[in-house]
């Protein structure tokens, strides 16, 4: 024990790995946990104005948008703000060269303009239980992991029927701290979503990708929409009688700005960290993980690139697509940056040690030391399986024609049954028929032909040969020559063209099946499917499998000891709803620099060059800049489009509300900086910042720009 407490007060120090500003934190722990962190940072509202279940908090005003992003009511009829490339898509497809909404911006005048979104939905959590005494009471004793996967699974299904029955509600159980707690959570989806405005893309997405992950920022990264219900405020398929929803809350906008150190959180959805791998996890994502599907990705990017810049049928088609592809690729190089810059492996490493040293000495502390040693263990044994999963995944179906023709592996099946069900076969073929027109309608064979030649060579060059699928008849019969091969798949296939693949499915019966099969492009394709399922996927689970036990018992030591440090952990992020709190704050992103906290309108002026796509921007915002007409958005004689602040965030926190200390919205979080972006595996309070679009450059675009003031007036406006 004395020995305990001497290494306590050692360490105590130097153990903290948890830093200033890190962590996205429960909400419905915030009492418990944070509550005296955020006052002293100057939060100014009751915690339990921020999440509770027995009244309204301002959690019921926040959305989960789509499938990975955040949004914020900030209207009692229902109006939902979230980023311009989370509504991306439902702007490009409503978009067409004629209605070039994606270019020119929409703005709906009044209620009947706004435009249905069929697919898209909006969730509110309704509250998250603490079920992990349910759950781990009844599994603690099951060593098998898939037994105590299944019994989860079964605990969870009478906990999830028991909470929704007879509501309108629908739940999930959730594992946190790597299975160490279990929480229940209840939501309320709506499915009639409409769209309300959005800027044109010269605001809206303003540096494109070259401005991407980094400061100084000016995009305008906003879309509005509304949630309609029934008539009696549930939620309902989209129909045209349905009303706009009105909101359990919805946040008031403060219009008096951001200063320096001013306190700040940020409300929604992070989708995935990785705070608590260990070194060789990392070691993989620096090595291997991160340069590999970088440069998988740099050859697909430079193919459509040269494409979408000549042809604007090809712009509107792969818009969204390449925004996609660029998005991780540009924020993987900066993690490996930040990650190198941080010693990240080695800091771990010392970590690690620690760790060890604090196991010795504790009850229990031998299941510690054997998870950590066999984590890093198992993480060099999976090394090159993880390498071979990039490469199937990045390369062979970074390909669109792979991806596409993995659709008709239905059709193989149900042609090989015995006896064949014609009629199943027919209806199989008639779904794929409508799944084409969807696919061919966003397709351009070119850029994917170029990318084919380009990825399979890579393919067979990256994968590790005891996994690689035998593609020698690519040396033999094209002599090595993948322009060949490309061209020899692309002219012979049927399904390279709308027209041959609707001709082909027409017609297909079982007797076809060789057709099928011998296809080039499907056959290429089952050649990888067959070799990555038979000597890849199984081993990749089956240590995928060791490393979650380990993992658990890892975090449940590392959970222990911040406990024995008086520290505080979170739960890495896991698309559930979090809080992170900080505050307005700039940072010095390389020696003798120092980047301020926020943006002004100069600097797109700065930026602007009508001959660059990346940087155009719409003649009227120029002209109400040189006119100074700001409206009351302006500060200092200027308006700031973006700023800084100190909140720890991720993927998914895209939309997310940013609230001042009064909990009042002074913006929309939208990204990260470049120096930051390694934040998902370790944090730098140094230079982790989040971007927010400030709230009044949001609303000088509705107002100003596109004269949609009946917007404004529906919102709570706090001068
Ligand atoms: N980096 C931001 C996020 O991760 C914005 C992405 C959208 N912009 C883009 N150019 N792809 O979502
Ligand atoms: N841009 C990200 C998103 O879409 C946010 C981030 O990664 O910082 O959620």
């Amino acid at each position: 024990m004395i020995k305990k407490l001497i290494f306590i007060i050692l360490f105590a120090f130097q153990c903290l790995n948890i830093k200033a500003d890190e962590g996205m934190w429960l909400p419905m722990l915030l009492q418990s946990i944070n509550a005296d962190a955020m006052y002293s940072k100057g939060l100014k509202i009751p915690i339990d104005s921020i999440y509770s279940v027995n009244k309204t908090s301002l959690k019921d005003a926040i959305v989960l948008f789509g499938g990975g992003c955040t949004g914020e009511i900030i209207s009692n009829k229902g109006l939902l703000l979230t980023n311009h490339h989370c509504g991306y898509s439902q702007i490009v497809s409503h978009s067409t060269v004629d209605h070039d909404y994606l270019t020119n911006g929409f703005w709906a005048m009044n209620m009947s303009e706004e435009l249905p979104c069929p697919g898209l939905t909006a969730t509110f959590i309704i509250r998250m239980d603490d079920v992990t005494d349910t759950i781990l009471n009844q599994v603690n004793s099951i060593t098998n992991e898939d037994e105590r996967n299944n019994k989860i699974r079964v605990i969870a299904d009478q906990l999830i029927k028991s909470a929704t029955n007879g509501t309108q509600y629908k739940a999930e159980v959730k594992p946190f701290y790597y299975g160490n707690k279990y929480f229940l959570i209840i939501t309320e989806t709506f499915k009639d979503i409409r769209m309300v405005g959005a800027p044109p893309s010269g605001i809206g997405k303003f540096g494109a990708d070259a401005d991407n992950w980094m400061w100084p920022r000016h995009t305008g990264d906003f879309s509005v929409f509304r949630i309609y219900s029934d008539k009696d405020n549930n939620s309902a398929e989209y129909s045209k009688d349905n009303i706009p929803y009105t909101p359990r809350y919805s946040f008031p906008i403060s219009i008096n700005g951001v200063k320096e150190n001013d306190f700040t959180m940020v409300y929604g959805f992070p989708g995935r960290t990785q705070e608590y791998i260990p070194k060789e996890a990392v070691r993989t994502i620096i090595e291997n993980t991160d340069p590999n599907r970088i440069s998988l990705r740099d050859t697909r990017l430079k193919i459509m690139d040269k494409y979408i810049r000549s042809n604007d049928t090809t712009r509107l088609q792969y818009a969204s697509k390449y925004a996609g592809v660029e998005n991780a690729y540009k924020k993987w190089q900066g993690e490996v940056l930040g990650l190198k810059r941080l010693n990240a492996i080695e800091e771990k490493s010392a970590f690690e040690n620690k760790f060890i040293r604090w196991a010795n000495d504790v009850k229990d502390g031998k299941m510690y030391v054997n998870s950590i040693n066999q984590l890093n263990e198992l993480y060099i044994k999976i090394r090159p399986y993880s390498i071979a999963v990039d490469y199937y995944t990045e390369a062979l179906k970074g390909i669109e024609l792979m991806n596409f023709v993995n659709n008709f592996s239905k059709l193989e099946s149900l042609a090989k049954e015995q006896p064949a069900n014609e009629k199943a076969i027919r209806d199989a073929a008639d779904n794929l028929i409508n799944a084409s027109k969807g696919f061919f309608k966003n397709y351009n064979a070119s850029i994917d032909r170029e990318i084919f030649s380009r990825l399979i060579k890579a393919y067979r060059t990256g994968t590790p040969a005891e996994f690689e699928a035998d593609l020698s008849f690519i040396d033999k019969k094209f002599k090595g020559d993948y322009e060949k091969y490309a061209d020899y798949v692309f002219s012979k296939s049927h399904f390279s063209t709308l027209e041959k693949c609707e001709k082909f499915l027409q017609s297909f019966t079982a007797k076809k099946l060789k057709s099928l099969t011998n296809d080039p492009a499907y056959h290429l394709l089952s050649l990888g499917n067959a070799a990555f399922a038979e000597k890849v996927k199984q081993p990749n689970n089956d240590l995928q499998k060791q490393i979650e036990l380990m993992q658990r018992t890892y975090m449940k030591g590392q959970m222990e000891m911040a406990a024995d440090f008086k520290q505080k952990i979170y739960p890495d992020a896991n698309s559930t709803l979090r809080v992170a709190y900080g505050k307005v704050e700039g940072y010095e992103p390389r020696d003798g620099i120092m980047y301020k906290y926020y943006s002004t309108l100069t600097g797109v002026l700065e930026k602007y060059d009508p001959n660059n796509y990346d940087y155009r921007a719409p003649e009227k915002l120029l002209e109400l800049y040189r006119k100074k007409d700001f409206g009351e958005y302006s500060s200092n004689g200027n308006i700031t489009p973006c700023f800084l602040a100190s909140n720890h965030t991720t993927g998914g926190n895209s939309g997310s509300p940013v609230l001042n200390a009064y909990g009042q919205l002074i913006g929309t979080n939208f990204d990260r900086v470049w120096e930051g972006t390694m934040s998902d595996i370790m944090f730098d309070p140094e230079r982790c910042r989040n971007i927010s679009l400030d709230i009044r450059y949001t609303l000088f675009i509705i107002d100003k720009l596109a004269g949609a003031r009946w917007l404004i007036d529906e919102m709570n406006i706090i001068k």
